[in-house]
C-alpha cells in the first residue's frame, strides 16, 4: 500500500486543510507514514506569514530535493500560502515538486491524482470538503470561510488566499453531523475572520446563526471558532455565545497594537478605545471568558512610546494568552510598499521579550487561581505518558491515569499550575 506524510506549518486553517487532505488520501487507499523518508508521497502545507516561516518552508523544500534525487519515484506536493497565482514561477524554482496547488483548492489535486491513476472516490470528486477522514482525536477543525477581504497593511494572507468565500450553512451542518457520527465531540470553526462569515451567501446568514444550527447536533459537546476581528465582532454573536451551552468561553481577538496611529498604519479599522469597550462588553456578558490576542512589535516607525501603548494594553486587559510577533516585511503588501522596515532587529527582539515577560507574569497569576479547583476537559490524547485535554476556556491540562481516557470528558482537580498549562488528578473515575 502506498504511504503519505503531511508536513504542516502555519495557522489553524492550514491544519484544517491538512486534516482534509489526510482524509482524502486515506480514502484513496494511502497509509500514513511516520516521516518523509518512509513516504511515497509527501505534502508540504506551507505558511509565509513571516520570513521565518517562509525560511522553514524553503529549508524543507531543499531537504526534499535531496530525497527526490535518491528516490526519483517520490511524489512531492506543495500547497498552503507559498503557492500564489504565479505557480509557474514556483515550478521553475522548484522543479523537483510534482504538483503545486492553491490552499483549499482540491480540484487540481484530484486532476493530478487521476492523471497518476490514483483511485479517487466519486464523492470526493464532487465535494472534497465534505470528506471526514479518520481522525484520531475527538476534536476536528472545520473551515467555514476561506480567504480574507481586509488587507491589513502588513499581511500577505489576502494575496495568497484570495477574497472571502463562505461555505453554505447546510454544507457545514452536514459535515459536522458526519463528524459527530464518527465520534468527534468538539469542532473548531476556522476562518481568517469568522465574523464576516456568510456576508457573501444568499440571505446573509452569520456566525451566530451557524452556531445555533450546530448546537442542535447530537453527540457534539463543544463548539469553538477563530479568529474574530475587533472591527466586525457584534453583540448578536456575544449573546449567542453566552446563551448556547455548547459554545466554549474562549475568544481569539487580535489587537495587533495598543496605539491608534500604529493601528491606522496597519489598516485595522478600529481604535484602541473600541477594543477596550468591546472587551468590557464581552466580560460583562460572559464573565468566564478567556481571551487570547496577537500583537505585532516593531511595525515600521513604531516609537518606544507607541510600543508602550501595546504593552499597557496587555497589562490592562490581562489576556489569558498573547501571541507576539516581530514585524516581518512581506513583499507585495501595502506596508512593504509604503514603509521602511526601520526598527532594528535587536529592538524588535527586545520589545518582543518585554511583552512575553509581562504576559508570563499575567498568565501565571490567572492560572494560579485555578489551583485546587475542578475543571472539565475533553481528553485529546497522550503526551509523555500523560493524558491531556483542554477546558472550555482553552486551558491545557495534563493528568496521569491508568485508564483509557481517549475522547472522554474528564473532571480534573488542579494541583499544579504554570503560565502555559495545568496539572491535576482525575475525579470522575
Ligand atoms: N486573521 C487573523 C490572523 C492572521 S495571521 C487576524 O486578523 O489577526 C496571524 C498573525 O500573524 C496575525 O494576527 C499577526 O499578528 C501576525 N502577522 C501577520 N502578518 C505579519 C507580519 N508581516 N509580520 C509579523 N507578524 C505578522
Ligand atoms: Fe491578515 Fe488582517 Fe486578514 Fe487577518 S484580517 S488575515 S491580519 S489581512
Ligand atoms: Fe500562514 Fe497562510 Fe495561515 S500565511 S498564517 S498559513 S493563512
Amino acid at each position: 500500500m502506498p504511504s503519505y506524510f503531511i508536513w504542516t506549518i502555519g495557522c489553524q486553517m492550514n491544519k484544517a486543510e491538512s486534516q482534509q487532505i489526510a482524509g482524502h488520501l486515506d480514502s484513496a487507499g494511502y497509509q500514513v507514514a511516520t516521516s518523509f523518508s518512509h513516504a511515497d508521497l509527501v505534502v508540504l502545507n506551507t505558511c509565509v506569514v513571516r520570513q521565518s516561516a517562509e525560511n522553514k518552508v524553503l529549508g524543507t523544500l531543499s531537504l526534499l530535493k535531496g530525497l527526490k534525487n535518491e528516490r526519483p519515484d517520490l511524489k512531492i506536493l506543495v500547497t498552503g500560502c507559498l503557492v500564489d497565482s504565479n505557480s509557474q514561477e514556483l515550478q521553475r524554482r522548484f522543479p523537483h515538486v510534482d504538483l503545486l496547488f492553491k490552499p483549499g483548492d482540491y480540484s487540481e489535486l484530484v486532476a493530478w491524482e487521476r492523471k497518476q491513476g490514483i483511485p479517487v472516490e466519486q464523492r470526493l470528486l464532487r465535494q472534497p470538503r465534505n470528506h471526514v477522514g479518520r481522525l484520531p482525536s475527538p476534536c476536528a477543525l472545520v473551515p467555514i470561510v476561506q480567504g480574507c477581504d481586509n488587507f491589513c497593511s502588513y499581511c500577505i494572507v489576502p494575496y495568497r488566499r484570495g477574497r472571502e468565500v463562505s461555505r453554505p450553512i447546510r454544507e457545514i451542518v452536514c459535515e459536522v453531523k458526519e463528524l459527530a457520527g464518527t465520534g468527534i465531540k468538539e469542532v473548531t470553526l476556522v476562518g481568517q475572520n469568522v465574523d464576516s462569515y456568510g456576508h457573501d451567501l444568499p440571505r446573509h446568514p452569520d456566525l451566530a446563526e451557524l452556531l445555533n444550527e450546530l448546537s442542535g447536533i447530537d453527540g457534539l459537546a463543544r463548539i469553538r471558532f477563530l479568529t474574530n476581528h475587533p472591527k466586525d465582532i457584534n453583540l448578536k454573536l456575544i449573546d449567542a455565545m453566552s446563551s448556547l451551552s455548547r459554545v466554549c468561553q474562549h475568544l481569539e481577538l487580535p489587537a495587533q497594537s495598543g496605539d491608534n496611529d500604529v493601528l491606522r498604519a496597519m489598516r485595522r479599522d478600529y481604535a484602541v478605545e473600541h477594543y477596550r469597550e468591546l472587551v468590557h462588553v464581552i466580560r460583562d456578558k460572559i464573565p468566564q471568558i478567556s481571551l487570547s490576542t496577537d500583537i505585532i512589535v516593531g511595525f515600521p516607525g513604531e516609537t518606544e512610546g507607541q510600543f508602550e501603548h501595546s504593552s499597557s494594553l496587555v497589562q490592562e486587559i490581562r489576556f489569558d494568552v498573547v501571541h507576539v510577533a516581530a514585524y516581518s516585511p512581506r513583499p507585495g503588501t501595502i506596508a512593504w510598499r509604503e514603509y521602511q522596515d526601520d526598527i532594528p532587529a535587536e529592538v524588535k527582539k527586545e520589545r518582543l521579550n518585554r511583552i512575553e515577560l509581562l504576559e508570563t507574569g499575567i498568565a501565571t497569576e490567572i492560572n494560579s487561581r485555578l489551583q485546587g479547583k475542578e475543571v472539565e476537559i475533553l481528553v485529546e490524547g497522550r503526551k509523555g505518558g500523560k493524558w491531556f485535554g483542554r477546558t472550555r476556556s482553552n486551558k491545557l491540562v495534563f493528568f496521569e491515569d491508568a485508564g483509557d481516557w481517549s475522547g472522554q470528558l474528564a473532571v480534573i482537580r488542579i494541583d499544579r499550575t504554570s503560565p502555559w498549562s495545568l496539572r491535576g488528578q482525575v475525579k470522575n473515575n
